[in-house]
């Protein structure tokens, strides 16, 4: 066993035994920031402070909730809105949440997109990161179910009917995700049980992973400099730059953070107090009623684009080019092949002109999606999925021939 000398004090104690110094030195006053960099790249602490925000509201949610069938429905929409002092303030809090949560994550996702932050030593940040969109969307889904309104049970059977893979009718496995023949008991069941315990406990573990995997690459920053800093001999290990690029994680980078992040909270706390509505479907103040099938169902803003990928195709191909969006962004990281890590506008005329028409695309589906599929409304979306397509062929086209800076 190590020796372990008197401590002299409480700190020094649990140096000994946590070796708390170390773990300060390495996760702040050895971690560096360059200061180059914007309000954007606050937008990650303001995805923790959002996340922290459902986590709270979900947990006195959960004090009320009542995961059944017959019950569900009023436990929200009576006992919550209406009998629990406050609990309509939790229950805005946590929509509003789950709504503007993932206009945070595409702002997030775009910037890293933009200054390519998911290049070479980076990528494990890129991947992690698309592993908390793929695990957010599922753990939107799985809490847009708990309600048991109209549009949870509509888009609870849309959406587990997917896996019956088209054509190939794999319905014995709709059925074993389900539990039953359509969504009910077993159903609203285990949706709940991802939603509050197995889903959260994934997010937490890879957050972890992500601000392990931003510790060795360090922050990327606007000019796309690379640079190493060692902090205890203040000198560059590598480019001659001076001190000042460069403040530590712990205080300086968070307290700047935390300004960026406060004006959000008012933002936040503008939406929940005032304009809760467009968080909550109109369609989902029905209960459940698997004898009526609303008139249009649609998903969630923040799903609309990849809905609209999947419906103006026929059904399998639909299902492929939906399946391929989901996984896509993945690829990022090797699709492009140009070394340059800098601001899309540095890179050429190519790259810029792909940034910039992949989010007018992802935003044109998005206005689709929400749509009726008729009409010219049908052909656009059509166009904008094939121009989805073209433009991940393109990539690796256009980034191996890009100049090198
Ligand atoms: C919701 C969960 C997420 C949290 C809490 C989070 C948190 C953070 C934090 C604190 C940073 C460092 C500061 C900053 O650049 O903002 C960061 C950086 C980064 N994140 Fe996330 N993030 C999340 C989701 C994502 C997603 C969905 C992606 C993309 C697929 C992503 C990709 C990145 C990249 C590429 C960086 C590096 C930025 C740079 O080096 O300049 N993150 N994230």
């Amino acid at each position: 066993m190590a020796h372990f000398e008197k401590a002299t004090g409480m700190r020094d104690w649990l140096n000994q035994r946590l070796a708390i110094d170390k773990v300060e030195k390495v996760m702040a006053s050895e971690y560096w920031i360059p200061k180059n960099i914007n309000f954007l790249w606050a937008m990650g602490m303001v995805l923790a402070i959002t996340f922290a925000l459902l986590l709270v509201s979900g947990i006195f949610l959960l004090m009320y909730y009542q995961p059944n069938v017959e019950t569900a429905f009023d436990s929200v929409n009576y006992t919550i809105m209406q009998e629990v002092e406050f609990g309509w303030l939790w229950r805005h809090v946590h929509a509003v949440a789950a709504s503007v949560v993932f206009l945070i994550i595409y702002i997030h996702m775009l910037t890293g997109i933009y200054y390519g932050s998911y290049k070479k030593g980076r990528e494990m940040i890129w991947i992690s990161g698309m592993l908390l969109f793929v695990t957010f969307s599922a753990e939107a889904f799985s809490g847009y179910m708990l309600p048991w309104g109209q549009m949870s049970y509509w888009a609870g059977m849309v959406i587990t009917n997917l896996f019956a893979a088209g054509s190939l009718e794999l319905n014995g496995v709709v059925e074993w995700i389900r539990g039953d023949y359509v969504p009910g008991q077993a159903f609203l069941g285990r949706f709940f049980m991802l939603h509050v315990l197995l889903l959260p406990l994934a997010i937490i573990a890879l957050i972890g992973i992500h601000f392990a995997a931003l510790r060795i690459p360090h922050v990327n920053n606007q000019d796309g400099e690379e640079f190493d800093f060692d902090v205890e001999s203040k000198k560059y290990l590598a480019g001659k730059k001076k001190e000042s690029k460069v403040i530590r994680f712990a205080n300086d980078f968070m307290s700047k953070d935390m300004f960026v992040v406060s004006i959000f909270l008012m933002f936040f706390f503008y939406l929940v107090f005032w304009q809760y509505g467009f968080a909550m479907d109109p369609v989902n103040f029905d209960p459940a009623d698997g004898l009526v099938t609303p008139a249009h169902i649609y998903p969630e803003w923040y799903f609309l684009w990849s809905y609209e990928i999947l419906r103006p195709f026929s059904r399998d191909v639909g299902l492929i080019a939906f399946a391929f969006a989901q996984v896509i962004f993945f690829a990022l990281p090797f699709l492009d092949r140009s070394p340059n890590v800098a601001a899309a506008n540095r890179r050429g005329i190519a790259f810029a002109l792909w940034f910039w028409l992949m989010v007018i695309d992802l935003i044109v589906l998005t206005a689709m999606g929400k749509l009726p599929p008729e009409g010219i409304f049908n052909d656009i979306g059509l166009y904008a999925a094939l121009g989805f397509f073209v433009l991940w062929i393109a990539l690796p086209i256009i980034t191996k021939f890009e100049k090198k800076l």
